[in-house]
């Protein structure tokens, strides 16, 4: 985790030299990232994290009918291809919820980068069509979102 931010941080230093640089550009610009949140938090994690975290979960998932019990699981190329969408749309909400403007206090992108680790394993998972460790992901979920929300007082 340390390393990882120490390189982020060295390219967006990289990054900030060089838009500094280009005469085009005012300094002001470059020092402002083009980032902006569209919608609030509440917003945001119903519409954007829960449904993508919801299709994660769906590959635990069983349901019981008057025919007996359905597995959910991910079985057909269609069925991962939707659990690739889930994973790859987790993935990437972890960088919008960083926006910086988002963040509640310094401990925040701690969390989202648990998010965001467990996003990328269900990611390469999905793209393997491996069960065992979109389950294993599936299982983890929960308690990663739990844990930011404890944090704030929320559960
Ligand atoms: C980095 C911290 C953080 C992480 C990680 C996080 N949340 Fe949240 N979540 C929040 C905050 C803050 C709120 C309160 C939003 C508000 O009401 O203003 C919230 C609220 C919610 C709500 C309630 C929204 C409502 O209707 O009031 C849901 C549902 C939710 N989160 C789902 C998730 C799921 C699912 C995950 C994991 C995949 C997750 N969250 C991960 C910070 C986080």
């Amino acid at each position: 985790m340390g390393r990882l931010r120490l390189s982020r941080g060295v390219i967006v230093a990289v990054a900030m030299t060089g838009l500094a640089a280009s005469p085009s550009m005012s300094e002001d610009v470059a020092a402002m990232p083009p980032f902006q949140p569209h919608v609030d938090m509440k917003t945001f994690m119903e519409h954007v994290l829960s449904p993508a975290a919801a299709i994660i979960w769906s590959t635990n998932g069983t349901i019981i009918d008057e025919k007996g019990e359905h597995d959910l699981s991910p079985k057909t190329d269609d069925d991962w291809e939707k659990i690739v969408s889930g994973a790859a749309t987790l993935a990437e909400a972890t960088n919008a919820l960083m926006i910086p403007q988002r963040a509640l206090d310094a401990q925040w992108n701690d969390y989202v980068n648990k998010l965001a680790a467990a996003a990328d394993k269900a990611y390469r998972a999905a793209e393997a069509h491996d069960l065992k460790s979109i389950s294993e992901v599936s299982d983890q979920l929960d308690s990663i979102c739990a844990a930011c929300h404890r944090h704030y007082g929320l559960e």
